[in-house]
C-alpha cells in the first residue's frame, strides 16, 4: 500500500494507472471500523485499484461540534487498510488554502431538513470537500454508506447535477450484533449510554415491522418508535419518514419507496440511523 500526503503526490501515483485500470474510491475521516471496511471490501470487488482517503474535514464541522476531539487513529487505520488490500491511502494535511476555500458548493434543498437543520452548513462542507477529493482522485466509482443516507442522497445529486464522471454506490449499514449502527462516534458512549443507544435501531426496526405487516399510518409507526425511545430515556431530535431520493416528508405509506430516519443525542454523542420501510 502506498501512502500519499499531498494532492500532487496521489495524482502522480495514479496518473500512469488510469489508462488501463479502474479506480474505486472510499472517502473517510478515519477511525476506521467494520462499516468503513465493508465499503473497502466492496470497492475491491468492483475495481482494479482501491483508493481510501483519511481527512477530517473542518468544513463540515459546526463551531460547537467535535472537530478538535474527533478521534484520530492513523496508524491503526493504515494497518487496517493495508491488511484489506487497499492500494493507495491518501492522508492530506489540508485540501484548501489556510485562508479557507473561496469557491464552495451548496447542497441547497436536500440539506434543509433532517441533519441539515441541526447542522447548518454541514452538507455544504461535505459536498465541497468530496468535490475536491473527486477532482484529485478522479475515481470511476465512489462508495458511501447508507448509514449516512442524507449524505449519500446529496452526493448522488451533486454527481448528477454537476455531470461528474463518477458512479456513486451506496453500501448497506453495518451494525453491532445488537443492532446499533457502527459509527466512529460510538466510542464517545459510556457503558450505560451504549446500552441505551440500541433503542435507536430497535425503534426503527419496530417501524419497519409495522410497515411490513401492512400499517400505513405513519403516526402509528412513530408512536411505537417513540415509546421504545422513551423507555430508554431518549427523545429524538427528529424521527421522520421520507422519500429516500427527494427526502420529502411522507404522511402515509403507499406503493412508493419510504425510509425512516432518526437522530438523537445519547449522552454526549449525537447518533443517526435509518431503515427502509416496505409495504406489502
Ligand atoms: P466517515 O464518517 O468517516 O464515513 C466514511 C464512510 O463510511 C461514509 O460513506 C459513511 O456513510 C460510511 N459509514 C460509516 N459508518 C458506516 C456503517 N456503520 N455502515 C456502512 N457504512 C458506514 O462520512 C464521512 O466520513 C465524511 O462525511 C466524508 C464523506 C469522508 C466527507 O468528509
Amino acid at each position: 500500500m502506498r501512502i500519499a500526503h499531498t494532492p500532487a503526490e496521489i495524482r502522480r501515483q495514479l496518473k500512469s494507472l488510469r489508462a488501463s485500470k479502474t479506480i474505486a474510491f472510499v472517502p473517510t475521516m478515519g477511525c476506521l471500523h467494520a462499516g468503513h471496511m465493508s465499503l473497502i471490501r466492496k470497492a475491491k470487488q468492483l475495481a482494479d485499484i482501491v483508493v481510501v482517503s483519511i481527512y477530517v474535514n473542518p468544513l463540515q464541522f459546526g463551531p460547537n461540534e467535535d472537530l478538535d476531539n474527533y478521534p484520530r487513529t492513523f496508524d491503526a487505520d493504515a494497518k487496517l487498510c493495508a491488511d484489506a488490500g487497499v492500494d493507495f491511502l491518501f492522508n492530506p494535511a489540508t485540501l484548501y488554502p489556510a485562508s479557507g476555500p473561496k469557491i464552495t458548493l451548496k447542497a441547497t434543498q436536500l440539506s434543509e431538513h433532517l441533519c441539515g437543520k441541526a447542522r447548518p452548513g454541514h452538507f455544504d462542507g461535505v459536498v465541497t470537500v468530496v468535490n475536491i477529493l473527486f477532482n484529485i482522485v478522479q475515481p470511476d466509482i465512489a462508495l458511501f454508506g447508507e448509514k449516512d443516507w442524507q449524505q449519500l442522497a446529496i452526493i448522488r445529486r451533486m454527481v448528477s447535477d454537476l455531470q461528474m464522471a463518477v458512479e456513486v454506490l451506496g453500501v448497506e449499514t453495518v451494525r453491532e450484533p445488537d443492532g446499533l449502527a457502527m459509527s466512529s462516534r460510538n466510542r464517545y458512549l459510556s457503558e450505560t449510554d451504549r446500552n441505551r443507544a440500541v433503542a435507536l435501531s430497535k425503534a426503527l426496526r419496530a417501524m419497519q415491522q409495522l410497515a411490513t405487516a401492512g400499517e400505513s399510518d405513519i403516526g402509528v409507526l412513530k408512536d411505537r418508535a417513540n415509546a421504545i425511545l422513551a423507555a430508554a430515556d431518549i427523545s429524538a431530535e427528529y424521527l421522520d419518514v421520507r422519500n429516500p431520493n427527494s427526502l420529502k416528508n411522507k404522511n402515509r405509506l403507499n406503493s412508493r419507496p419510504a425510509r425512516a430516519f432518526i437522530a438523537a443525542r445519547v449522552g454526549s454523542a449525537r447518533l443517526i440511523d435509518n431503515i427502509p420501510l416496505h409495504q406489502t
